[in-house]
């Protein structure tokens, strides 16, 4: 047995492949593009590992999957691959448009052929599971209540409408065709091997690099935050015990303007790294131009997922930003690479 992972060079689909090959669990084939955020750094502790057999490829190569899915007949597709940066969606919408949207449809269809073609124990057994975010919901007034899968979809970014727009596909080949398949919307997430164009990493960087910390607009947009660890045991809880064609919003219960999380990681760096010149980091915080269309308020209701399926996260923001500025403090070369685009050089050296 075997699953089929895709993105899985990503922060969070790194960090899900490396847990569940820590947890024991089957061997992992592992698709993945390698575009600018696709790193195999991030899974250099799976080196010599035979449980993880990694992949070049692209989501949208359909004829590729079929042949993945044909040679290892895995029990299950994870599916993280996708663009996932909003303020890159603004500047260039195109590869949002392709990856989310078309690459879904192609796996779907690539999934679709092969239950077609697999004995009916086996489709029995078959999940795709697609890893979507809370931000197809839209935006909340501060009274709203928090998001619940019945939620109308109100995407209001390019990358938002794109994941809407693959959900939307999901859903339908499981009415149309009843393909097994399972749907996660996430809230924010943070911790090990995040890209630093993403807020808390990029926060984290620019301090310990005496670099303006960017806050767009006044700061007050508040986000869910998680744990990536968090967010990947409810992968696997929903991967097993998910029931097929439902979908499972995942959050951490943790809403904070961006202000406050920006001022708590500054506070962590003032105790882990004090600065030389004897300055608090918060003095670097620069207020600057809003995004576009900016959401001003994220937050899950993570009811169905705690009652049907048991799953809670397990990290706080106090204790999970701690863990995580202490990551990126002992992780400086990993920094280093990705910052100054070093890991790229490999990449084209590695597959040229
Ligand atoms: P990421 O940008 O860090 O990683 C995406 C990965 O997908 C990269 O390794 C990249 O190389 C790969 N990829 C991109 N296009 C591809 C293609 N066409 N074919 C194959 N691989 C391709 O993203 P992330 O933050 O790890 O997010 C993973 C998933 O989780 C995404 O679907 C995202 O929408 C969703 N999500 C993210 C968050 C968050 O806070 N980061 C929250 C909720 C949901
Ligand atoms: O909610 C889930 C989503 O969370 C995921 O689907 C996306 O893939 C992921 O990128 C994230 O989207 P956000 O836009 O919320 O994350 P980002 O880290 O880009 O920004 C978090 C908040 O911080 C947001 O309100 C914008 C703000 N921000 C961001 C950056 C990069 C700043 O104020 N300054 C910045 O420099």
């Amino acid at each position: 047995m075997t699953i089929l992972v895709t993105g899985g060079a990503g922060f969070i689909g790194a960090n899900f492949v490396i847990d569940w090959l820590a947890a024991g669990l089957e061997p992992i084939v592992n698709l993945d593009k390698l575009t600018y955020a696709g790193n195999l750094e991030n899974l250099s502790s799976l080196k010599g590992n035979s449980s993880h057999v990694f992949v070049r490829g692209d989501i949208c190569d359909q004829g590729l999957v079929e042949k993945l899915l044909a040679e290892h007949k895995p029990r299950a597709l994870i599916n993280f691959a996708a663009e996932s940066h909003v303020d890159r969606s603004i500047h260039a919408p195109e590869d949002f448009i392709q990856t989310n949207i078309i690459g879904t449809f192609r796996l779907l269809e690539a999934v679709r052929a092969h239950v077609g073609a697999i004995s009916d124990a086996e489709k029995a057994a078959f999940r795709f599971l697609h890893v979507s975010t809370d931000e197809v919901y839209g935006s909340l007034l501060p009274t709203d209540p928090a998001f619940a899968e019945t939620k109308r979809y109100e995407p209001n970014s390019p990358y938002s409408a794109s994941k809407a727009a693959s959900d939307h596909l999901v859903r339908a080949y499981h009415h149309t065709y009843h393909l097994p398949v399972l749907t996660t919307n996430c809230s924010n997430n943070y911790g090990p091997y995040q890209f630093p164009e993403k807020l808390i990493p990029l926060i984290i960087h620019n301090a310990l690099a005496g670099k303006p910390l960017p806050i767009y607009g006044d700061g007050q947009q508040i986000r869910d935050w998680l744990y990536v660890g968090d967010h990947c045991s409810a992968i696997r809880a929903v991967l097993e015990r998910g029931r097929l064609g439902e979908v499972y919003n995942i959050g951490g219960n943790n809403e904070r303007a961006n202000l406050d999380t920006v001022k708590s990681l500054c506070a962590i760096l003032d105790g882990a790294k004090p600065r030389a010149d004897g300055k608090k980091y918060a003095e670097q915080m620069t207020f600057v131009k809003d995004r576009p269309g900016h959401d001003r308020r994220y937050a899950i209701d993570a009811c169905k997922i705690a009652n049907e399926i048991g799953w809670r996260p397990s990290e706080t923001p106090d204790s999970g930003f701690g863990k995580t500025v202490k990551w990126y403090l002992d992780n400086d070369a990993w920094v280093k690479n990705v910052t100054s685009g070093t890991y790229r050089a490999w990449v084209t050296k590695q597959y040229q």
